[in-house]
């Protein structure tokens, strides 16, 4: 099977390669990735002479660039991961979320139709769905009510690829999961933001009242399921994906000052995000009954392993605050 994998130098993209390339010695894949900000090839450093995976630099959005991709290999799918995450960013600046995240999922549509691959399958997030009062969940079919920049242009690329599925009768898979956390975060999230302040007793800065709920799941247990979406997902579906496990902010927050033996006199009570939403939780029942998927990692133990990740790998966060990681692409690969 030969993969083409979008936004693969990101936290999540590049997870997905490392536990593709663990595990499936019949995969090849190929990363495009435009290298922004939060591109780290740093992330896929043990595997960049593996002959199962190749990097190419590209601007997804580009229609020009990636072309040749499709018409050069014969894909068999595609895994859209490729965006602009941050919501705060979405706030400050709108228009690369348009241009990444709505035309950039168009090009690839349309690419997959043109060169008929098998399945095409969009990276998609719960914050489609909007906010949830203190009750509730969100389920595949709660309509759509994006609040924010970012999450309005997921909802159209959502909505892009449904109308492929309808119009073309293209074979694409939406999956819409909670928030991630693990290894290779950019520092700019909540979790690995807090834990690397910590580490260099820096405020601790937590919008608003930290009663925000979000629903956490590991990112290794997010890989194993779009591996299963990937595999066995019925045509034209959306799989919610999430751990079952709601934190208020100010509660997890405290949780990692004391696994890391820290004050909590280092939080700081900041000013709120605009329109932020107050809760996330994730029915995940449709593919834990369709697909047999289930998280493997507890969050206590998920929580302890990622704080030593960040503890052992202080080197790679300390470049990635400094801005010195993108150094290194540009010195191993002359880009
Ligand atoms: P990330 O911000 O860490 O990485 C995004 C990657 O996309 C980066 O490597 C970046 O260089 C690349 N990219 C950005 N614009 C590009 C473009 N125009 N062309 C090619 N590459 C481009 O993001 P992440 O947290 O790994 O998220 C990956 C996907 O998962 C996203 O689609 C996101 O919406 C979705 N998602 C994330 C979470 C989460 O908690 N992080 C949860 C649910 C869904
Ligand atoms: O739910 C999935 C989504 O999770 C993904 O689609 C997004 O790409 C990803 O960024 C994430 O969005 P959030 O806005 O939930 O994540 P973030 O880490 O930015 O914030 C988590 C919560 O913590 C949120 O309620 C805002 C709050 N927060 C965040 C930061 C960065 C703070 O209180 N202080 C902070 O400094």
């Amino acid at each position: 099977m030969k993969l083409l994998i979008t936004g693969g130098a990101g936290f999540i993209g590049s997870n997905f390669i490392l536990y593709v390339l663990r595990g499936h010695p019949e995969v090849t894949l190929v990363n495009v990735d435009a290298l922004t900000y939060c591109g780290n090839l740093e992330n896929l450093s043990s595997v960049e002479d593996n002959s199962q995976y190749r990097f190419v630099k590209a601007n997804i959005a580009d229609s020009e660039a990636m072309e040749p991709l499709f018409r050069e290999n014969r894909f068999d799918a595609v895994i859209n991961f490729a965006a602009e995450t941050h919501v705060d960013r979405s706030i400050t600046g709108p228009s690369v979320f348009l241009s990444t995240n709505v035309v950039g999922t168009q090009v690839l549509l349309g690419l997959s139709l043109k060169y008929q691959l098998k399945r095409f399958l969009q990276i998609s997030t719960d914050e489609v769905y909007g906010s949830l009062p203190e009750t509730g969940y969100f389920s595949e079919t709660t309509p759509l009510a994006p609040n924010s920049p970012y999450s309005a242009s997921k909802a159209a690329a959502d909505f892009l690829v449904r109308a492929y599925v309808h119009t073309y009768e293209m074979d694409a898979v939406i999956t819409r999961c909670s928030n991630n956390y693990g290894p290779y975060q950019f520092p700019e999230k909540l979790i690995p933001l807090m834990i690397t302040n910590a580490l260099e007793d820096k405020p601790l800065p937590v919008y608003g009242d930290g009663m925000n709920v979000r629903d956490w799941l590991h990112v290794e247990d997010h890989c194993r399921a779009v591996w299963a979406v990937l595999e066995k997902g019925k045509a034209g579906d959306v799989y919610n994906i999430g751990g079952s496990n709601e934190w208020h902010n100010l509660a997890l927050v405290k949780e990692l000052l004391q696994i890391l033996q820290k004050p909590e006199s280092l939080i700081t009570f900041v000013k709120d995000r605009p329109g932020h939403d107050r809760r996330y939780a994730i029915d995940a029942s449709k593919i834990q009954r369709e697909l047999g998927w289930a998280p493997a990692y507890d969050f206590a133990s998920g929580l302890r392993q990622t704080v030593a990740w960040y503890i052992e790998n202080e080197g790679w966060w300390r470049r990635v605050k400094s801005g010195e990681y993108q150094k290194y692409y540009q010195e191993q690969y002359k880009l």
